[in-house]
């Protein structure tokens, strides 16, 4: 079997983040919505910072996906934006926190299916096998440091 790449591990930190929000969503108690908006949050910082620097960074520089790169970086400010006004909202009950839940998953889905299908084609066709290898535990030591940092 072939080693796990970048794209592995986006995918399955995507599926995390997909569920989360999801559970977000539908959970009415006040108190298990904010353990759940803890994890959620964690994980979308360190998983787009962590993005930024080692996939979106090298594909700025380049011609074709330049674009692209620069599109899904303002969209991870959008949602880090929007996930501070949801820690902001104390009323974690309150249909204001239900509205905001929803907003940041159309705007989670909407770029993270961006992801998935125009970025990782650009970084399939500009980096080989090997480099997404190495993209790819350089993501997850990244990542971790960020979750330690915010613990
Ligand atoms: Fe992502
Ligand atoms: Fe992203």
């Amino acid at each position: 079997m072939s080693e796990p790449t970048i794209l592995d591990d986006l995918k399955s930190d995507h599926e995390e983040i997909r569920l989360l929000a999801e559970r977000l969503q539908e959970t009415p108690d006040p108190e298990k919505r904010r353990v759940l908006f803890s994890d959620f949050k964690s994980l979308l910082i360190a998983h787009a910072r962590a993005e930024d620097e080692v996939l979106y960074k090298p594909l700025k520089r380049t011609t074709s996906a330049r674009l692209k790169a620069l599109e899904g970086e303002e969209e991870h400010d959008v949602a880090e934006f929007l996930a501070t006004r949801l820690k902001d909202d104390d009323d974690k009950g309150g249909d204001a926190w239900t509205a905001r839940t929803q907003v940041i998953k159309e705007v989670l889905d909407h770029h993270m299916d961006e992801e998935e299908t125009e970025i990782f084609q650009a970084a399939r066709d500009i980096f080989g096998e090997d480099r997404l290898v190495a993209m790819g535990a350089q993501f997850r030591e990244l990542k971790e440091d960020h979750l330690r940092r915010q613990v």
